[in-house]
């Protein structure tokens, strides 16, 4: 063994021992005419050697340094290092190797770095003290997932990287076929159509912890490759699948933090909106949005008098915080976001209501519009009067942007979304209405009689997880019924011809006896990132890409060579110019 212990794991217990330790330098001092300080570090934390000032050791260079555990002289004693009441003493140092500088300091200073030289040095970065805590958070987190999916008889099946095309939502990576130049597989978007062919094949109960691939725009909680906890189970309802998924979050919160959280309440999607404004509601603040469109049933007020939803938030004294300029900023981005305006409103010491606009609200208008808003002198409420959707969405996003506390602050609050509607808008182009999850979700047992009536109202079998505002995975209830499929095909106005092109291979089998069948499946980094108050998945992803997709530390993507792409029946075209 080339160690006894760890850095960290040093305490008053070992003083006299002699141990062994290896790691990196963390610092050199000097310490008078003949000895320096050198504090080891490894991953479990750092410990302070007292060495020969002889030895020519610098940062980062690799050691094997046997002592003496010794307690520190009084007063030398360093609360801040876990190690801090001793220091190894009369150290021997073994160079294992030496190292050049680093190219900016392996601890918290890091942090200020810019993130294009920690990813070019991602190796390095991973040696500090946040990146080792945040692969340790994630790797628990695994291993707790694991054991609650096996503990509740799933099993664990691994499905194809190389696969057709698929119709989920993102864009796909492809992949060129040598046997066949002109084809392409596409990399998995999720697993979804082999989890549910799983279910035709009778596995029952499976799950993955599957690596996804999606050519999306980059962004904090987005990746191109990502890994989810993905399961489908046959012979169920929506309750059984909920259950099930809920097992594996908890567990991996209580593996972490220790504290296993509440059960996780319910609500639908038309509440979420009314009342959040969005469908990924972060319940770790108040704020809720209060319904005033009838307090303005006959306002004279233009801007409120025709629109077809009027809500507003109240952000407790808020009110000095926002100065004239600030709220300008803020209604910009309002309109950026789709909305014609904003209503901001301070409430003044003696509770009368300032804002540019209150010349044209009733008095009875503005007194209810306080009681609604339950109005206190200091307070900042704002207002939006827009079709019902702009206004939840916009306020929603207004809600987040006053009160949302960072991620790092607990506590986890989480949400099960229920009741999506089956679709989402109409396709400008078409008229025709666009699925809301993917085409295979199993409207509401309820409403399938309105599908072809109103099928806006139509609400879905589909759910999502959410936790402290990030949509943490999403599922549903799937179709088996190739007649009902048929139908909801149609109303997407998904032709015969294209079904079977590009759905055939997936939904044939289903006529060989599919059971009725639903899953689920959440981002395995988002879940440890909020377990890690980490507010980027990037910190928790050994080896991420940066925004621009372009990796600084290995270069790709990069070009392959000529004869690779002759013989892959590929001929790269210039790029286009604008
Ligand atoms: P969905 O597309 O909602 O559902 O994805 C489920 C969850 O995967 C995570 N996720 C991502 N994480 C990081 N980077 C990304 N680019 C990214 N995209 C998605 C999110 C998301 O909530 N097959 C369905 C599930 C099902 O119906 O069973 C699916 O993939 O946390």
């Amino acid at each position: 063994m080339m160690r006894t212990h760890l850095c960290g794991e040093l305490s008053k217990s070992e003083i006299g021992q002699t141990v062994t330790v290896c790691g990196w330098v963390n610092r050199r001092r000097e310490h008078g005419e003949h000895l320096a300080f050198v504090d080891l570090r490894d991953h479990s934390g750092i410990v302070q050697c007292v060495v020969d000032n002889t030895v020519d050791v610098r940062s980062e260079y690799v050691l094997r340094i046997t002592g003496t555990v010794t307690e520190r002289p009084e007063g030398t004693v360093n609360e801040e290092l876990a190690t801090g009441q001793i220091e190894i003493t009369d150290a021997s140092v073994e160079i294992l190797n030496a190292a050049e500088p680093p190219p900016f300091p392996l601890d918290e200073r890091a942090d200020d770095v810019d993130e294009m030289v920690r990813l070019r040095h991602r190796y390095l970065d991973l040696r500090r003290a946040r990146m080792q805590r945040n692969l340790r958070i994630r790797s628990q987190v695994n291993a707790a997932v694991r054991t609650a999916m096996v503990n509740q008889g799933f099993v664990e099946v691994e499905t194809p990287m190389l696969m057709p095309a698929t119709p989920e939502g993102a864009r796909e990576f492809v992949v060129p076929s040598r046997q066949r130049p002109g084809s392409f597989y596409a990399l998995p978007q999720s697993p979804q159509l082999y989890k549910q062919l799983l279910m035709v094949g009778g596995l029952d109960r499976y799950f993955q912890i599957a690596r996804c691939l999606r050519d999306e725009d980059l962004r904090a909680d987005r990746q191109y490759e990502f890994m989810q906890l993905d399961l489908e189970m046959s012979f169920v309802e929506v309750d059984d699948v909920l259950a099930a998924t809920e097992v594996s979050v908890l567990d991996a919160v209580e593996a972490v933090t220790g504290v296993r959280p509440d059960p996780i309440p319910r609500m639908s999607w038309l509440d979420a909106m009314n009342t959040y404004g969005t469908d990924k509601p972060d319940l770790r603040f108040g704020m809720e949005l209060v319904e005033l469109t009838d307090v303005f049933g006959a306002t004279e007020f233009k801007a409120f008098a025709t629109a077809q939803a009027i809500k507003g938030v109240r952000a407790p004294g808020a009110a000095a915080d926002w100065g004239r300029n600030k709220l300008d900023g803020l209604t910009d981005t309002v309109k950026s976001i789709g909305a014609k305006g904003m209503v901001w409103i301070k409430v003044a010491d003696d509770g009368t209501l300032e804002s540019p606009v209150a010349k044209f609200m009733s008095e009875g208008e503005q007194a209810e519009l306080s009681k609604r808003l339950e109005a206190e002198p200091g307070d900042l409420l704002l207002m939006i009067a827009d079709d019902w959707h702009t206004t939840c969405e916009v306020l929603g996003e207004l809600r987040n942007r006053l009160g949302r506390p960072p991620v790092s602050e607990g506590p986890f609050k989480f949400l099960w979304v229920v009741d999506f509607p089956l679709f989402v808008g109409v396709d400008a182009a078409t008229g025709l209405p666009k699925a809301g999850h993917h085409p295979f979700c199993h409207p509401h047992p309820d409403d399938i009689d309105k599908l072809e009536s109103d099928p806006m109202a139509v609400r879905a079998w589909a759910y999502d997880l959410v936790l402290n505002g990030w949509e943490l995975g999403s599922g549903s209830i799937r179709i088996h019924d190739p007649e009902l499929q048929q139908r909801v095909f149609k109303l997407l106005g998904i032709s015969d011809e294209e079904i079977e092109a590009r759905f055939g291979f997936f939904l044939n089998p289903f006529k060989y006896g599919a059971p009725p069948h639903g899953g689920f499946a959440y981002g395995m980094e988002r879940l440890a990132a909020i377990l890690s108050g980490e507010e980027n998945i990037r910190e928790i992803i050994a080896f991420p890409k940066p925004q621009s997709g372009l990796d600084p530390m290995t270069g790709a993507p990069g070009e392959v060579s000529e004869d690779q792409l002759s013989e892959l029946g590929i001929k790269v075209l210039p790029p286009a110019l604008d």
